[in-house]
């Protein structure tokens, strides 16, 4: 499709195929997109309203809750209330399913989101992102949807994304026809088509993971990243480390170069024997855009789509990028190499 094709035009062309295409979709997408050029318009003037550091409030994750966390969450909650075709809601910074105000009207779409992915990175002006998962009701009525309408495995979502606040402002989507990738124009204030049918290799040199946690991953974890560092082990092109420590951003540069993420399990912290991604908000609508995009993501011993959800913040460790990678980690992580 033409460049310059708004998310819109490209979903309706795309979706038209479907025959669930009722228009609710658009409206839910439209809607993201509005929360997306909402935040995007506070985060670049981060510096300037006060509106950087934290608010001194921890959220369920156990983490401290900047301001901007804060602001995304509340914007992303208002507008995809106010869109009318939801009939559930989860967030990242809440413990809970969102309230959903009994006066709106309710739809069949469940979306889950992490509002600000990479707020370690807020203050220092480096790319942060929004990631959303869209999944169908499963439960009959009308009214709110419920827990049962949210915990639904990877590979039931029917739409996924992300937005990243960067360089430039991006948003890559897969609605199940493969990942599509648009950048914001704010002369035009529209996301238009940038990237169409985004594939990722098959194999790349690039490794993304934070070696600082080296001690405390298992065995097997630490032969693969001695494996992939010795330059006589035969690579087809050395490694290069790269890091940014927000994972959109480092799953959207593996995406389009080639390479893996990993966030492995890790003994660092009792309470999160499992990594410290999560399932629902972050690994799940990551893993069904690379997949679609031809890559692959894993826990190291399971397909990422694949896990039935125990709760709603429930983590994973998390293998995503080029499939031949993530095979190649599967090997060693269960113990082949
Ligand atoms: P969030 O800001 O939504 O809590 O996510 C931060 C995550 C993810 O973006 C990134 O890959 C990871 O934290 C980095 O963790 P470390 O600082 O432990 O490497
Ligand atoms: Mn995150
Ligand atoms: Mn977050």
């Amino acid at each position: 499709m033409p460049a310059g094709t708004t998310v819109i035009e490209h979903l309706l062309r795309t979706q038209q195929e479907t025959p669930a295409a009722t228009g609710a979709f658009t409206r839910l997408f439209n809607e993201l997109i509005v929360a997306a050029k909402l935040i995007v318009r506070e985060v670049n003037k981060a510096g300037l309203v006060e509106i950087l550091g934290f608010t001194g409030r921890m959220n369920v994750q156990g983490e401290q809750v900047r301001k901007l966390d804060d602001y995304a969450n509340e914007i992303m909650i208002r507008r995809l209330q106010a869109c009318g075709e939801v009939c559930a809601l989860a967030s990242e910074e809440d413990a809970d399913l969102i309230e959903m105000p009994r006066q709106m009207k309710k739809g069949n779409y469940v979306v889950i989101f992490d509002p600000l992915d990479g707020s370690s990175n807020i203050d220092v002006n480096v790319s942060i992102g929004t990631i959303f998962s869209v999944l169908r009701r499963v439960t009959p009525g009308e009214g709110d949807g419920t827990l049962e309408d949210v915990l639904q495995p990877g590979y039931k979502q029917v739409a996924a994304g992300y937005f990243i606040y960067g360089s430039s402002t991006i948003m890559v989507y897969t609605a199940g026809n493969g990942v599509h990738g648009f950048t914001l124009d704010p002369s035009v204030g529209e996301f238009l088509l940038s990237h169409e049918n985004i594939k990722t290799p098959a194999w790349g040199n690039i490794f993304s993971i934070n070696e600082g946690n080296y001690n405390y991953w298992d065995e097997n974890v630490r032969k693969y990243i001695e494996f992939i560092k010795d330059p006589t082990a035969g690579h087809l092109k050395n490694y290069t480390s790269r890091y940014i420590g927000s994972l959109v951003a480092d799953v959207h540069r593996n995406l389009l170069f080639g390479g893996v993420f990993l966030y492995p399990a890790d003994n660092k912290d009792p309470r999160k024997p499992h990594g410290k991604l999560r399932l629902m908000c972050e690994a799940n609508p990551l893993a069904m855009v690379v997949e679609q995009a031809g890559g692959a993501a894993s826990t190291g011993t399971q397909r990422i789509l694949d896990i039935k959800p125990e709760e709603i913040h429930q983590r994973v460790p998390l293998i995503i990028g080029s499939k031949d990678n993530v095979r190649q980690i599967e090997e060693f992580i269960q113990g082949g190499r």
